[in-house]
């Protein structure tokens, strides 16, 4: 099982026990359904919930794709592509689409930017590739997805025929409503509900990431098994040895003290994107109400030679968070040199990740030194299976210290401001009142 370390997160034994009754009872208000947004509770069960035939379903859509395109493009923004990403990056060669020998397809992402550049360059890309598209939008009506969606489905169309892009066109929406929705419909794509209580940060263990990660070569069962067997975990294990309860704690003692940023940190580039899943997770929860601790997220040690000093001298409000893996999936030792011009002599023969291990120990000592609060969560490897574990465990400790937090962790109301005024600026059907206040304000 992966594991947490508080043994350094700087908060007394007595400070974490005095939050036991109200973590408790957090996690009771989720699983009795009495919480604040019970009605996007769905994936509190949902790893276990999952059949066989329900992932044959997805498995046999994946191996659609897999056998007619050689490039996938997902297009989806926030919950509906970050986990996707995450997962793929995190268990995939840093290195696949360079070295590509046409195994696996090519997954690219879309749809989570309006850059024009970015959307040119792309298709420019896509000019002589076998591509198939994922269209992943719960509401099925977000601009910056449906842009590229239109874009996307017209080069389809162009480059491999109707008939074609409609068997490499796959969309994963609301089963009634939205405009990805009555599109897939019409077209006849195989298409996959977005369960109406999983909200979008809490979607990844739905078609909305099981489908670009089996499409990407992963194993799903497994990644199912290992988020089922913490769902069961943090369902029955006391508070003292439950990983979700003192997570959620431990964050909501920290801020109560003062520290108002929390800083996920990697020691492998791989998790890049996991840090940026976790971020929209507990930035879109806990974040409401004039509350919340800020998600901050940095990749070690590389961003120990931009960031480090802050973290190191900065202003004492922050704590850390490392996503710690224990065993690297290759071995590389490195080599003794004759002349030694570099002096690094001392290290022949010992591991790269040994390093790296010995560069985590020496920042969490520093670190802590310097005021920093740390934990550390232990990952024993990269696979399929202890990132389900990781997964639902940032989720149930995320539903918990929202409710401990005393907000709704399951809304996201101010995702909204921005596009009224998009939307008014743009000048779209229906917002002329609102056109009219913003061109007053300019
Ligand atoms: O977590 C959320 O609800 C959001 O980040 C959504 O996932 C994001 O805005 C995309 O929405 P949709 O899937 O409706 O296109």
């Amino acid at each position: 099982m992966i594991r947490l370390d508080i043994t350094k997160a700087l908060v007394s034994a007595g400070e974490v026990a005095a939050m036991e009754n109200k973590v408790a009872a957090a996690q009771q208000a989720l699983e009795n359904g009495t919480c604040a947004g019970n009605d996007f509770l769905g994936w509190l069960h949902l790893p276990s919930s999952i059949t066989a035939e329900f992932l044959t379903s997805i498995q046999e859509c994946a191996q659609t794709l897999r056998e007619n395109c050689d490039t996938v493009v997902v297009a989806g923004i926030g919950g509906s592509y970050l986990g996707a990403r995450a997962i793929i990056e995190a268990l995939g060669n840093s290195f696949q689409w360079l070295t590509n020998k046409g195994e696996n397809p090519n997954i690219l992402f879309a749809g989570n930017n309006i850059g024009e550049d970015y959307l040119y360059e792309l298709t420019e890309y896509l000019k002589d590739k076998k591509f198939g598209v994922i269209n992943i939008s719960k509401s099925g009506t977000t601009t910056e997805t449906a842009l590229a969606f239109r874009l996307l489905k017209k080069q389809c169309e162009q480059q491999r025929g109707k008939e074609t892009a409609r068997r490499v066109i796959v969309a994963i929406t609301d089963a009634k409503k939205g405009a990805a929705r009555t599109t897939a419909d019409k077209e006849g794509y195989t298409s996959f509900v977005i369960p109406d209580n999983v909200g979008g940060r809490f979607s990844v263990l739905t078609p909305v990431g099981l489908l670009p990660i089996a499409v990407a070569g992963f194993d799903i069962a497994k990644l199912i098994q290992g988020a089922a067997d913490m769902e069961k975990k943090a369902a029955e294990l006391p508070f003292a040895e439950n990983p979700c309860m003192q997570y959620a704690a431990v964050r909501n003692v920290l801020y109560q003290k003062g520290k108002k940023i929390e800083i996920m940190v990697n020691f492998q580039p791989k998790l890049h994107y996991m840090n940026e899943w976790w971020k929209q997770l507990y930035g879109e929860s806990e974040g409401k109400d004039g509350k919340g601790i800020f998600p901050a997220a940095v990749d070690f040690s590389t961003d120990l030679h931009s960031m480090g000093q802050w973290i190191q001298e900065g202003e004492r409000t922050i704590f850390e968070t490392v996503i710690s893996i224990e065993e690297a999936e290759h071995k590389l030792l490195f080599p003794s040199d004759e002349e030694n011009l570099d002096g690094l002599n001392f290290l022949a023969g010992k591991r790269v990740d040994e390093v790296n291990k010995m560069a985590e120990l020496g920042t969490q000592l520093a670190h802590v030194d310097g005021g920093v609060p740390n934990m550390r969560l232990i990952v024993p490897r990269l696979n399929e299976y202890y990132i389900g574990q990781l997964i639902y465990f940032f989720e149930k400790a995320c539903g918990i210290s929202g409710v401990v937090l005393g907000v709704n962790p399951f809304n996201q109301p101010g995702v909204e401001a921005y596009k009224k005024n998009m939307f008014a600026l743009l000048g779209k059907p229906g917002y002329e009142k609102e056109t009219e206040a913003i061109k007053a304000r300019l």
